[in-house]
C-alpha cells in the first residue's frame, strides 16, 4: 500500500505544471512588447485603453488566461466578450515555453 502511495505521489510530483517564476515574468513582458499586445491592451497607462489588463492577475486563474492565448474565440465567448477586433489567434502557434511565460506576466498584474 505504501509503495502505491509513493509511486502515485511521485507521478504528481512529475506532472505538476510548470510553476511561474519571475523570469517567466520577466520574459513575458519581453514577449508581450515583441507580440504587440499593447495594440490591444492597456498596462500601467500604456497601450490601447480598448482592454486594460491592469488587475487580470488577480481576475482570472492562470488557465483562464492560457485560454485566451490559445482559444481567444471560446474565451470571449466564456467572458461574454464582445470586444472587437477579437485576440488574433495566432499565439497558439508559440512554442509552449512562450505561452507560460506570457501567462506567468499577466499573472504579475495584480
Ligand atoms: C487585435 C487585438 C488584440 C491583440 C493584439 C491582443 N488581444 Fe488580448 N484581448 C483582446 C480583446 C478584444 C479581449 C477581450 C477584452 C474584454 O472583453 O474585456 C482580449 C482579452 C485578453 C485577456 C483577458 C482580459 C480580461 O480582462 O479578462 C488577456 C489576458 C489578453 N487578452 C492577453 C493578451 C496578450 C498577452 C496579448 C499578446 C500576446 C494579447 N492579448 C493580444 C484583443 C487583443
Amino acid at each position: 500500500m505504501r509503495a502505491v502511495m509513493i509511486a502515485v505521489f511521485a507521478s504528481a510530483v512529475s506532472m505538476a505544471p510548470h510553476v511561474a517564476s519571475a523570469q517567466d515574468a520577466a520574459k513575458g513582458q519581453q514577449l508581450y512588447a515583441a507580440q504587440k499586445c499593447s495594440m490591444c491592451h492597456q498596462v500601467a497607462g500604456k497601450g490601447n485603453k480598448l482592454s486594460v489588463l491592469d488587475g487580470v492577475g488577480a481576475k482570472l486563474t492562470a488557465d483562464q488566461i492560457k485560454e485566451w492565448l490559445m482559444d481567444p474565440a471560446a474565451a470571449a465567448e466564456k467572458a461574454k466578450s464582445t470586444k472587437k477586433p477579437l485576440m488574433p489567434k495566432t499565439y497558439a502557434k508559440l512554442p509552449p515555453a512562450d505561452i507560460d511565460a506570457l501567462v506567468a506576466y499577466m499573472q504579475s498584474l495584480k
